[in-house]
């Protein structure tokens, strides 16, 4: 759609932005002009300059891209560290015993639960989305849109509501979704999403992540991490916390303001795509790419139809054949024992790129 916006090597098909996106030419300028300008000429005064505002002001940019109406997004710490917010944000109060979290998750997600588990004396229980026998004894539910390792897209409009139909909360991590497809966080009253913002959304390595807490949440949400980011008065230097009325008490320490730019430079090619036709390149491509493997080879894709913009192959001696792959210049990579995963980011990858890397992985499994 606009490889010409991107930082690609020249014969490099670039098939792992599901794990770190490309980056946008213009990033590297703006990052001059921050380093340069912003920190060099005008240096303490950057930070009434719009660096303290840049977590919301960044975390409405990334609220468009998933359906959150601006005032409900914050970007800052890690996708793990917002996890933990969010869970505990979740569980405060609750009389309830116990935190689902997806069977199949990421594991930084299901580390994270084990603590909120731990410290708060709740049980944690692993189960599938598409089983979670939710009952009225589930505090909260910790489910991925898309799942990492496989690409499969969960329905999150049924999920929700299902965890809501027994009083439940649900968060979502968005990690392999944001930038992939329409995501309506505000419709589906989901209760808190969090997600990183280094895959499809460009913003670079260790970008930081964002937290999403709905306007009628705030007033309620209790950071677990009361860092004075988040006070309602964060120069008043005062002794005690008191938490600022809206999303700015997701907050927690000084914000990393160089990452943070880069993904604010990321994001403005991010400003006139259309979701709706973005995911229909994605689910083009992935067809694409999934119909030449079927055809060229025996390897077994593991993505259902139901996707992200990921396709996963079974393939024995997977790190070897990753290797071999990069080294013709397809690069995906892969997930223990046996999966290669192949991320398909519409906005720098073509129609050439996905038959090209389909006949290349033919070739080595021969
Ligand atoms: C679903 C999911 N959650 C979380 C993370 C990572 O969390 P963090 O940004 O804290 O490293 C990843 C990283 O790939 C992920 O895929």
């Amino acid at each position: 759609m606009r490889r010409e916006l991107f930082d690609i090597p020249e014969g490099v098909i670039y098939l792992d932005g599901n794990s770190l996106g490309a980056p946008p030419k213009h990033v590297a300028e703006r990052m001059q002009e921050v380093v340069k300008h912003q920190w060099g000429t005008r240096l303490i005064r950057s930070w009434s300059e719009g660096w303290w505002e840049a977590p919301q002001r960044v975390g409405d940019r990334v609220g468009r891209l998933i359906g959150a109406a601006p005032g409900q997004v914050v970007v800052g710490d890690s996708t793990s560290v917002n996890v933990y917010k969010a869970l505990m944000g979740a569980v405060k109060g609750t009389e309830r015993t116990e935190i689902v979290c997806d069977e199949s998750t990421f594991p930084t997600d299901g580390y994270i639960a084990q603590s909120v588990a731990s410290l708060t004396g709740l049980k944690i229980r692993a189960a599938h989305p598409s089983s979670l026998d939710l009952t009225e004894d589930t505090a909260v539910v910790l489910l991925n849109q898309v799942d990492y390792r496989t690409g499969a897209l969960h329905d999150m409009k049924a999920l929700t509501e299902q965890a809501h139909a027994v009083g439940a909360q649900v968060v979502w991590d968005l990690c392999h979704s944001a930038g992939v497809l329409p995501i309506e966080l505000d419709a589906l009253q989901v209760d808190f999403a969090i997600g990183c913002t280094y895959k499809f959304l460009n913003g670079g390595p260790g970008s930081p992540a964002f937290i999403y807490v709905p306007k009628h949440r705030q007033a309620t949400f209790e950071n677990p991490l009361s860092g004075w980011n988040g006070h309602r008065e964060p120069f008043g230097m005062k002794p005690s916390y008191e938490p600022d009325a809206g999303i700015a008490r997701a907050r927690v320490g000084t914000p990393d303001i160089l990452s943070m730019l880069a993904l604010d430079a990321a994001l403005d090619v991010w400003d006139d795509v259309d979701l709706a036709e973005l995911r229909q390149r994605g689910l083009a491509l992935t067809a694409l790419f999934r119909e030449h493997v079927e055809k060229l080879t025996n390897l077994e894709v593991i993505t259902p139809d139901q996707r992200g913009n990921q396709i996963s192959v079974r393939c024995p001696d997977a790190r070897n054949v990753m290797d071999e792959l990069i080294a013709r210049g397809v690069i995906g990579d892969h997930r223990p024992p046996d999966v290669l995963r192949f991320g398909f980011a519409p906005l720098y990858v073509t129609d050439e790129d996905a038959i090209k890397a389909a006949e290349t992985l033919a070739e080595i499994t021969r």
